[in-house]
Formats: C-alpha cells, sequence, structure tokens
C-alpha cells in the first residue's frame, strides 16, 4: 500500500549521524534468488555528533542474524530499518540477511541482468544489500568478499585473493555506501593500461557479455583521453592501481562512477561503427568522461547530504563539458548544450516541477536527478568562472580539491574556497543554488553622444518553490559589431547584481549593433528588441559563434510564431541569411549543420504559453513543416552539392571532424528528401557502411512514406543486437505523422522484442512518442491514455523509470482546456492506482498541482 503520507526530508533537519564507521567488511554468498550477505562494521560514537540512535537502514531485507561485539541482539525492525541499543564505546556490528537478485525488477540494490550480478546503489540502494547507514556523509573503508559460481567477480578498489569461485577487494579509499559495487557473471574484459603522470600504471578493463567484445575500443581510448585530460587541466590524477567499467543491459540511468568499478547502461558506453550513430560516439565519449572525473569531483570529495547533489553533478558536468568542448569543436559542444536546456531545463524550470539547483526538500531523492540539478547545475559553475576568471577559478579549484579531499562537503564549502581566494563575496550569487526559475532578462538600447547605454532589468517569474525571487548576479558578455559588420567592441563581461542596471559604451564612431549574452553567459531568457535587419547583421557578423548562431535561431522562432499566430509565410531574411550561412564554405561544417536546425516544437509551445497564448500542437506542427518545405526550396542551388561535398568517402571515423560533414550532408538529405521523393535516402540507405548514414537513410524513406520495405530488412539485419534494436522501435515512432504516432507506439508494444522492463526498450519507445510533440498531444487524447496504461503497469516493476517518465506530463498547464481535461484526467487515473509507488505519488502530486 501506499504511505498515507509519504514523509518529506528538508535540508534544514540536517545533523550528523551518532556514529563513525571506521571499516566494513561484506561477504556474499550469490544466489539468484536467495543471496547471503554477512556484514561486519565497526562502529564508534561520533565526537561531532549529538544524537546517538543508532539507525540502521535497511529494505526488503530478510534479516537472518544480528549481533553486537559477538554476542546476538534481536533489533526492532520496520521496513525502512533497524534500532537498536548499543554500548557507549566502540563496537563491532554484525549481521545476516537475505536477498533476491532475481526478484529485483527496480534495478536498484543487488539485481541480476542477462543472467549477471550488478547493482545500483546511488542513491539510497545499498539499503536494499544490508543494514547500513546508508547516508553519503558516513564514510568507510570496505572489504568485499564473493562467493559464487562465475568467472568474473568484482568490486571496488583492489583484488586481495582470489581462487575458484571467490574473490576479495579492499578499496583503500574511505567512501559512503552510495559508491560501492558488486559485479559477478560470464563477462569478457578488454583490457588496456594507462600510466599516470606519477608513474603509476593502472590496468584498465572494460567489461561485456560474449559477443560485445568488438564495441570496446572506443570507450577504452575515451577513458584513456579522460585520464590524460584530467590531469592536465586540473592536475588530477587516479588513485588505484585499477579500473573496471562493465556495461550492463538493464539500468535505469546513463551510468554509475562507483569507485573503481564504474557500471554503464551498455547504450552509454558499448559502440562500433556498424551498430552506433556519430550522436551515440559523441555521448558515449562524454559519459565515459563524466563518470572518470566524478573520481574526483563526487568520490574523493563526496556529498555531505543528497540536496548537495549539484555539488558533484553540476561541477562533473561542467568538467565534462570542457572535456568535450576540448576534444571536438567548443561552439558545437556549447550551442548543442543550449539547445538541450531550453528544451529540458527551461521546461522543468517555468512548469510544476521547478526547484531550486540545491532543492530544500524531497520526498523521494531519485526524483531529483533532474536538468535543473545536473544541466543548471553546471550553468551556475560556468557563471562562477566567467565572474572570477579562469585564473581565479583555477586556484579555486586547487584549494578546492587540497582542502575537501576525503570529506562529505556541501555548497556553502565549495563557495567559501571562491571567496577565500577571490576575496568576492558570494552571499548574492548564492541564489542561483535556492531559487528556481529562469529569469528573464529584458534589455533597452540608448543612443547618444557617440554613446551606447544598455539598460538591463532582471525579473524571475514567481513559483511555488520560490515565492520571492531576488535579483541574481548575473554575467552578461556582451560584444558590438559595427553597422558594417565589423567588430568595434570585443567580448566584455558586464556583472550585473541589480533588479535594474545600465552599463554604456562610449566613444563609438557609429551606432553599432549589440551582441548580448554570448556564448550563452548565464542561463535566462534575453528579451532583446531587434529589428530584423539587425539580426541579419548578427547572423552574417557576429563574431561570436554562439551568438551568431543565436542570431538565425531568434529570426526562425519569430519567423515560426509568425506563421502559427497569423499564418504569414516563412521569412525571407531567415531563409537568406542561413543561405549566406551554407554558402560560407570557411564555417565548420557542423556548425553550418546547426543553422539548419529548427527551434523545437516544444520550445515553441513554450515560447507562445510564455507570450501569454494557448499552443496548438498541430498547428506548430504545420508551420514547422512548411518552413522545411521553404528551406528545400529556397536551398535548392546548394543541397545538391552540400551533400555530395560532405559525403564521407574514407574510413569511418566518429571524430568531429567527419562527423561533422555527415550531420551537414544529412541535414542537407533532409531536405532534398521533401523534393525527390526518397531517391537519394534510398541510395544512402543501399549504400551505408555505418549507422550514422543507414539510420538516416532510413529516416528519411520513413519519411518520404517508403520506409516499409528498408524497415524490414533493418530489423532483419538488426534483430539481435538489442542496441540497434532500440533505434528501429524509437525511429518509427519519431518519424511517424502526428496523427499515427501513438498508434505506431501502441503497435510497437504488441512486438514479440518489446521487453518493456528493459529501460532502454521503454524509453526508445515511449520517450520517442512523448518527444514527438504533435503526436503525444494529440487532441484524441490517445497519446496520454496510452502512456497513462503503461506507466500504469511499469509502476511495480521499476518505480525509477516510471517516475521519470512521468516528466512528459509536466507542461500540461499550458494546454487548451480539452487537452488539460485529457491530460489530468490520465494523471488522476495514475495516481488512484492503489498501490503506486512513492517514486510516482510524489511526481504526480507536484504535477498535478
Ligand atoms: N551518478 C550518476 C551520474 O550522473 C547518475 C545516476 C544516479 C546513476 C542514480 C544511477 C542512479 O553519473
Ligand atoms: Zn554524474
Amino acid at each position: 500500500m501506499r504511505d498515507a503520507a509519504p514523509e518529506t526530508i528538508y535540508l534544514s533537519d540536517y545533523s550528523p549521524f551518532g556514529f563513525v564507521v571506521d571499516e566494513v567488511t561484506l561477504t556474499f554468498d550469490l544466489h539468484p534468488e536467495n543471496t547471503r550477505v554477512k556484514s561486519r562494521t565497526a562502529f564508534r560514537p561520533n565526537p561531532a555528533a549529538t544524537d546517538r540512535t543508532f539507525f540502521l537502514h535497511g529494505e526488503n531485507l530478510k534479516l537472518i542474524n544480528a549481533s553486537i561485539d559477538g554476542t546476538p541482539v534481536a533489533p526492532d525492525v520496520s521496513d525502512k530499518g533497524l534500532t537498536c541499543d548499543v554500548p557507549d564505546g566502540p563496537f563491532i556490528w554484525e549481521s545476516e540477511v537475505e536477498i533476491d537478485p532475481q526478484g529485483n525488477t527496480a534495478l536498484e540494490g543487488l539485481y541480476m541482468s542477462n543472467g549477471m550480478y550488478c547493482t545500483q546503489c546511488e542513491a539510497e540502494g545499498f539499503r536494499k544489500i544490508t543494514y547500513y547507514p546508508d547516508r553519503p556523509d558516513v564514510m568507510s573503508v570496505f572489504t568485499v568478499i564473493i562467493n559464487g559460481p562465475h568467472p568474473v567477480l568484482l568490486s571496488n578498489g583492489n583484488p586481495v585473493a582470489s581462487s575458484e569461485g571467490h574473490a576479495e577487494w579492499h578499496d583503500p579509499w574511505p567512501k559512503p555506501a552510495y559508491l560501492f559495487a558488486l559485479v559477478a557473471g560470464e563477462l569478457i574484459a578488454h583490457a588496456d593500461t594507462f600510466t599516470t603522470a606519477s608513474g603509476r600504471k593502472v590496468d584498465l578493463n572494460l567489461y561485456v557479455r560474449p559477443g560485445d567484445e568488438g564495441k570496446c575500443a572506443f570507450g577504452m581510448q575515451a577513458l584513456k583521453d579522460s585520464m590524460k585530460w584530467d590531469e592536465e587541466v586540473y592536475g588530477r590524477k587516479y588513485d588505484l592501481d585499477l579500473f573496471n567499467i562493465v556495461a550492463v543491459d538493464d539500468f535505469n540511468m546513463g551510468a554509475m562512477e562507483n569507485k573503481g568499478l564504474n557500471i554503464f547502461n551498455s547504450s552509454a558506453v558499448l559502440a562500433s561503427p556498424e551498430t552506433s550513430t556519430d550522436m551515440n560516439f559523441e555521448r558515449i565519449e562524454a559519459i565515459i568522461a563524466h563518470e572518470y572525473f566524478h573520481n574526483w569531483t563526487g568520490n574523493r570529495i563526496t556529498c555531505r547530504d543528497w540536496f548537495q547533489l549539484c555539488l558533484k553533478e553540476g561541477l562533473t558536468v561542467y568538467r565534462d563539458s570542457q572535456f568535450t568542448s576540448d576534444m571536438r569543436s567548443a561552439a558545437v559542444k556549447r550551442i548543442g548544450d543550449v539547445i538541450d536546456l531550453r528544451g529540458r531545463q527551461f521546461a522543468e524550470d517555468q512548469g510544476p516541477l521547478a526547484h531550486p539547483v540545491r532543492p530544500e526538500s524531497f520526498q523521494e531523492i531519485n526524483n531529483f536527478y533532474t536538468a535543473t540539478v545536473y544541466e543548471k547545475g553546471a550553468e551556475v559553475i560556468g557563471m562562477l568562472k566567467r565572474l572570477v576568471g579562469d585564473d581565479a577559478y583555477a586556484t579555486a579549484l586547487d584549494l578546492y580539491f587540497e582542502r575537501h579531499d576525503g570529506d562529505a562537503a556541501t555548497i556553502e564549502d565549495w563557495l567559501k574556497v571562491f571567496e577565500d581566494t577571490t576575496g568576492r563575496d558570494l552571499t548574492q550569487f548564492k541564489r542561483w543554488y535556492s531559487q528556481a526559475g529562469t529569469p528573464r532578462l529584458k534589455v533597452i538600447e540608448d543612443w547618444a553622444d557617440d554613446t551606447l547605454t544598455l539598460t538591463f532589468t532582471q525579473h524571475t517569474p514567481p513559483s511555488a518553490a520560490t515565492p520571492e525571487p531576488q535579483p541574481l548576479v548575473i554575467p552578461i558578455s556582451v560584444g558590438l559589431i559595427g553597422p558594417i559588420g565589423d567588430e568595434v567592441a570585443e567580448t566584455r563581461v558586464l556583472e550585473m547584481t541589480e533588479a535594474s542596471q545600465s552599463f554604456t559604451f562610449d566613444g563609438l564612431a557609429a551606432r553599432p549593433v549589440a551582441s548580448i549574452l554570448r556564448g550563452f553567459s548565464a542561463p535566462v531568457v534575453l528579451d532583446h528588441d531587434l529589428n530584423d535587419t539587425e539580426r541579419a547583421l548578427l547572423l552574417a557578423h557576429d563574431t561570436d559563434p554562439f551568438n551568431r548562431w543565436e542570431a538565425g535561431r531568434t529570426l526562425a522562432r519569430k519567423s515560426l510564431l509568425s506563421m502559427i499566430r497569423e499564418g504569414t509565410a516563412p521569412d525571407r531574411a531567415y531563409l537568406d541569411g542561413i543561405l549566406a550561412v551554407l554558402r560560407d564554405e570557411t564555417l565548420d561544417p557542423a556548425y553550418r549543420a546547426l543553422m539548419m536546425g529548427l527551434p523545437s516544437q516544444s520550445d515553441l509551445a513554450t515560447a507562445l504559453h510564455d507570450a501569454g497564448e494557448v499552443p496548438e500542437p498541430d498547428l506548430i506542427y504545420a508551420a514547422t513543416e512548411t518552413m522545411r518545405a521553404a528551406m528545400a526550396r529556397r536551398f535548392r542551388d546548394v543541397l545538391p552539392a552540400l551533400y555530395a561535398d560532405n559525403l564521407v568517402t574514407a574510413e569511418y571515423r566518429p571524430d568531429a571532424e567527419q562527423s561533422g560533414k555527415r550531420a551537414l550532408a544529412n541535414s542537407a538529405l533532409a531536405l532534398i528528401t521533401r523534393t525527390d521523393g526518397g531517391v537519394q535516402a534510398q541510395a544512402q540507405y543501399g549504400a551505408a557502411d555505418n549507422m550514422t548514414q543507414q539510420l538516416s537513410g532510413l529516416a528519411n524513406l520513413i519519411r518520404a512514406d517508403r520506409g516499409s520495405a528498408a524497415l524490414k530488412a533493418f530489423e532483419a539485419q538488426w534483430k539481435n543486437d538489442r542496441l540497434v534494436m532500440d533505434k528501429w522501435f524509437g525511429l518509427q515512432v519519431i518519424e511517424a505523422d502526428p496523427e499515427d504516432a501513438a498508434d505506431v507506439a501502441a503497435a510497437l508494444t504488441d512486438h514479440p522484442d518489446f521487453n518493456w522492463k528493459n529501460p532502454n526498450r521503454f524509453r526508445a519507445v515511449f520517450g520517442s512518442l512523448v518527444m514527438h510533440h504533435a503526436g503525444f498531444h494529440h487532441h484524441s487524447g490517445k497519446g496520454y491514455q496510452l502512456l497513462a496504461d503503461w506507466l500504469i503497469k511499469l509502476d511495480p516493476v521499476n518505480p525509477q523509470t516510471t517516475a521519470r517518465m512521468c516528466s512528459a506530463f509536466q507542461s500540461w498547464p499550458r494546454y487548451d482546456d480539452d487537452r488539460k481535461a485529457l491530460i489530468t484526467a490520465e494523471l488522476d487515473r495514475i495516481l488512484a492506482q492503489p498501490t503506486l509507488s512513492r517514486d510516482v505519488t510524489e511526481m504526480l502530486t507536484r504535477i498535478r498541482k
């Protein structure tokens, strides 16, 4: 049964645990249905704590026995954990529990995936393995003994003993329980080594299921690149002699940074040219870097409590974005990140799920692994760096690692190192961590006496999470472009602290066009009233690649909005401006490909809602289609050459150069398909020797209504490859007409390979449906109903993945009354289920408000 009133946890209630754990030894006797876990834990009173209540977390555990200092005890056991009387001084706690990995479909704790054992303990999964203080501020040295009939038996740290069916591991670095990991199974290692700057030779292994050996090389290289980068850029060396990565098929998230034993969703690590797209390669490289970087930002310095999640996630996302910028194109990476931020984080921050980067309360922490904590959390670090400068950032980070190594730290600790190294007062800046909502930044220009005055006004809309937002510190990067397109003032960072504030640029010969918020210097919605000629000038000449792209994007958005509102024709100036960019061969192909993109339909819905209007998904879809058709006509003369010149004939490499070319060629192909009926797409599909080309060929064939033969062939070719079949499932939904998207998704759920308990497969179908704006929001409500049916079905099996998918409904308040009624009826239907998880209950209650 659902808890009558799920408990709410508050940041302000934090108090340290009454005991310190010096060491813990875990012994696992593996068995699919009844694994035995013995723990031997050395506790002593924590001098920093006043409350000596001995409470150990524990869920779904069968307690076999327990003792203190060798004397059996009978603890008070509830469904959340146990309490027990304990001695005043140090003592040894021992217990034995039984757990059922096979029956663990929630994929949290110890579970089985394709016959292999694996664990997922972040955030609060360790309590499903044994009784323990499962909180990140309790750090301890772990020894792990594994008994089981499997060739590979892994845990954190270094192997200290092994024989057939037996392994012993010791991790010398104290860690919280959420970083514990265990893997057992029949796995194959792709091995390599890395020598650190201090000469430590580290063995590296990527463990995969037999058959996946051919998909390891890229991930291994990405790992070595990450290790080197973190030494060079942050001075951070690896600290064990062994680093293992394991790929598992059943995983709720992307990957997990367990100390010395990262566990990855196979989709986030396995790659080969035949089975992975360029986008997959780039994502895999970034996730491997992300998890590796956690070794310092997350593991060596961890979080005091889960409210501090952004301490490790915001910083680690920021670090992985720096890595990708260095490995590939910084401009392309930045634009991609902003597209993503606007699509996911802004949507969250402007709806009922809005919460601060550091939330102040939660019921289920798994619901706070959000775009706000991760992506906005990373933006906040980018702003901090912009404000203090690169050198001061480096100095502050050095102090952070020196001062807090081994600590479970807080956002206060993090900001203090910046205050101590720069002498700045960051009290106001800290509001970025405590206030929800996306700030609106309005700028008004005044031109007089050779002086340009920019007057900015900031306003953060109030939300339930932050009813009275206060002014933020906003770094606003500004440059000036002269009337003939020359840069007359280089980028300068204006530091806005007031609700309204003016900045002047004097000694200007002629009135320039201001290029504001360069590089997207702060996560705000900018309202800058330029006319189309001024925007066209920026699109043609801005020296800041982000703002140059942004000028095109803004023209596109404005044109689409007036097409939606007034049925106007696509804007000539926009089309001409993009055409000129496409013709400019000095520009990076990847950048030109981004220039061909349009704002997403859901972003357009947000823009309409922002303007006080009610978005109509069908009109938004139609306008987008009309715009694409206009692009196909206007760019007709350059498209064949764009396609042919960027078709890569050299052997496939997933690097920035080749993938940029393929991105441009495939953007051209999408427009060509609108006029050639799919002839070129068919040719590309037939000739493809890599997944990027094959999948793009297939997508265009479906769009041209001649996809059925290729879909069958694709299925026959790839039916044994789970990751490729995820693409096959997803693509059919994504490329369906709005009228059909829900029906296509429903039909796919009848396919024999629709293993709905596998999160990747579930998301392939339903994540795609949700991303299909006009399809999901079909006026019949069939999209809503289908998703709700399946969320009800999945919740008892896997609450975490179900709860994450619930966010599909977060935008309901912006639609028309009919759609609102349809959606809220589905929300209420789910909420009325008698045994709903705490995860889903919290999500839907927040969304429904
Ligand atoms: N800590 C992981 C990461 O971002 C994400 C994660 C959270 C994975 C919870 C599993 C469970 O790197
Ligand atoms: Zn992370």
